[in-house]
């Protein structure tokens, strides 16, 4: 099924209209304890949906929590003809997406993401999930929310460094579609955020991941291209957890956009005006994730055991250009251990 994305400075106003026109038995709100006090007092018209919150944070995407919400969606007796609302940031989209898509084999469900990198990647593109047993998304479903309402409303409370996170995943959108809206991008100045503008930008943003994804929904090849900037970020995020220090996945995708730039100019000619073009925004917005060469084998070993390698073999989508991409590309040690020194030498 495909899905509508709307773009709104009234969320209020267009879920209203949705809700009214679907003739649903019943609404429900997934929120979580933030959203539920700061996002859903902004939207009367689910004033007498029945609301169910879950906790917050990366923490709580687990199967508790998904039978928390298939409990609480069959005591308020929801049916197939109910809807549920997703209200919050990829914790809430993705666990609530799944909990529709399961709960009777499927109800409708809509996406209000209220995070900037909810509205770019996890609300669109129908990947719903859990984590399971330690891995990330382990258990989940393709399945597309009905309508998704993206908006810039709810993002001037956030702080910046959560909407610094969101942007890096549309750099790497630009970065996957072309120099000029990659070079647009890079014009942004964080400490005076125009929202209208932003909300032009998101939906450039939106419309180049849909079109990967609508050639692609299963991500069988072409939707290997928003892998752009994982492979390395997940390795960064994933070794900056096991050693403590947590980092927010937006900025390990900046990070590793670098990194699979620095890995395109070695092995495809990337530019090199657009690599350190990326790699100056990157280090002043951004600043760097610290490495040393001692942390290379466990980067590695991270990279090697990613759900995107095949067989052992590190597997990275590189770029020819910006807007000209290459998906599956097995990327030896050696080029590997030279990027991460190029990426020292630029940003840390
Ligand atoms: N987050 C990448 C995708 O939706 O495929």
């Amino acid at each position: 099924m495909q899905q509508q994305v709307l773009y709104t400075s009234n969320v209020n106003a267009t879920l209203s209209t949705i809700i009214e026109g679907g003739n649903y038995n019943a609404v429900m709100v997934l929120a979580d304890s933030n959203t539920r006090h700061l996002a859903l007092p902004q939207l009367p018209c689910l004033e007498n949906a029945t609301v169910i919150e879950m906790p917050s944070g990366e923490a709580s995407k687990t199967l508790d929590t998904l039978t928390g919400v298939w409990r609480a969606m069959q005591q308020c007796g929801a049916t197939r003809h109910s809807l549920l609302v997703n209200l919050g940031g990829g914790v809430v989209t993705d666990l609530g997406g799944l909990a529709a898509a399961t709960f009777k084999r499927g109800i409708p469900f809509i996406n209000v993401p209220t995070t900037l990198l909810g509205a770019v990647d996890a609300a669109v593109g129908g990947k719903t999930g859990i984590n399971f047993m330690g891995f990330k998304n382990e258990i989940g479903a393709f399945a597309p929310a009905c309508h998704v309402i993206v908006s810039t409303t709810f993002f001037p409370t956030l702080p910046e460094q959560e909407l610094k996170a969101g942007f890096a995943e549309m750099l790497k959108h630009a970065m996957l579609s072309s120099s000029e809206s990659f070079f647009h991008l890079l014009d942004t100045d964080f400490s005076c955020i125009n929202y209208d503008t932003l909300l032009d930008q998101l939906r450039d943003s939106i419309k180049i991941k849909e079109d990967i994804v609508r050639q692609d929904p299963h991500e069988q090849g072409p939707r290997k291209a928003l892998n752009l900037g994982h492979t390395v970020g997940h390795a960064f995020e994933a070794k900056a957890l096991a050693d403590g220090h947590p980092i927010p996945h937006g900025y390990a995708v900046a990070w590793g956009l670098v990194t699979e730039a620095v890995l395109s100019h070695l092995i495809l000619n990337f530019p090199s005006h657009q690599l350190y073009a990326l790699a100056s925004f990157v280090k002043s917005n951004y600043g760097a994730f610290h490495i040393t060469c001692d942390d290379y084998p466990h980067l590695l070993d991270i990279m090697r055991h990613d759900k995107k390698s095949l067989a052992g073999e590190i597997n990275c989508t590189l770029l020819h250009s910006c807007g000209d991409y290459s998906i599956n590309n097995t990327i030896s040690n050696d080029d590997i251990t030279a990027a991460l020194d190029i990426y020292r030498d630029l940003v840390d």
